[in-house]
């Protein structure tokens, strides 16, 4: 569901065409995406059980059929689906489905919490600006798939996470927030990141409650919410 655009002023006489206003999106029916353990995914389904949270986890899709996320799902009662890249001939092929089988659930936001694939573009030209990522390390330092051993490696004494809009790069997109957190001596990557996921499950669900319920506008890297 999308909010109409707010009035704006008109522009006086010389003022060049103007680019057009990003729209504000809002709404409640939230997609999943995970691949491992899914304690963001649980987190979320948490705090969907409060109406006024606002918004709800209507699906969950996995690349794995092993993904725990998906026994949370459904023992939370939630739609699962795979869409496993063995099943595919292609990249392309494979991102097409993902985009199908997310579109069944007619989703107004899509959260990519530990899902370990790269999305393409079938996937986000169908959902501009409403599929997000949570990352575990304060972006733009340490993006992939081992930001939390990145920074432990170039010895950052500060990490923590970050919450972003997806776009075709790694973890480049516009940052709607995002959470420090110490590195302690005698870390190393396991403690620091079940330290990191503890912030990152709260920045989630503080955040897509949020957007669900006062909407999001994605103004190249700007980001407003509410
Ligand atoms: C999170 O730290 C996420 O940022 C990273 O993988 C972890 C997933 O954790 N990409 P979980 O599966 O939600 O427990």
């Amino acid at each position: 569901m999308s909010a109409p655009e707010p009035p704006r002023s008109a522009s006086s006489a010389g003022d060049g065409p103007r680019p057009p206003a990003a729209q504000t999106r809002s709404g409640g029916r939230v997609v999943v995406l995970v691949s491992g353990s899914g304690s963001n995914l649980a987190a979320l389904l948490g705090a969907h059980q409060d109406p006024a949270y606002g918004a709800r986890v209507v699906g969950v899709i996995s690349d794995k059929p092993s993904a725990g996320g998906l026994e949370i799902a459904r023992a939370a009662g939630v739609a699962t689906a795979v869409v496993a890249p063995a099943d595919f001939p292609d990249r392309e092929s494979w991102d097409r489905a993902v985009a199908e089988a997310i579109a069944v659930f007619r989703p107004d936001l899509v959260v990519s919490a530990g899902f370990m694939r790269i999305l393409g573009a079938a996937t986000l030209d169908r959902f501009t600006d409403r599929v997000l990522n949570t990352h575990p390390a304060l972006l733009p330092a340490f993006p992939g798939a081992h930001g939390v051993r990145d920074a432990l490696a170039y010895g950052v004494r500060v990490t923590g996470c970050t919450l972003h809009v997806v776009d075709a790069g790694v973890d480049s997109g516009a940052i709607i927030a995002q959470q420090a957190v110490s590195v302690e001596p005698g870390d190393d990557e396991e403690t620091l990141h079940e330290r990191i996921k503890v912030v990152e499950r709260a920045l989630l669900v503080d955040w897509v409650g949020r957007i669900a319920r006062e909407g999001i506008r994605v103004e190249g890297r700007q980001v407003t919410v509410g």
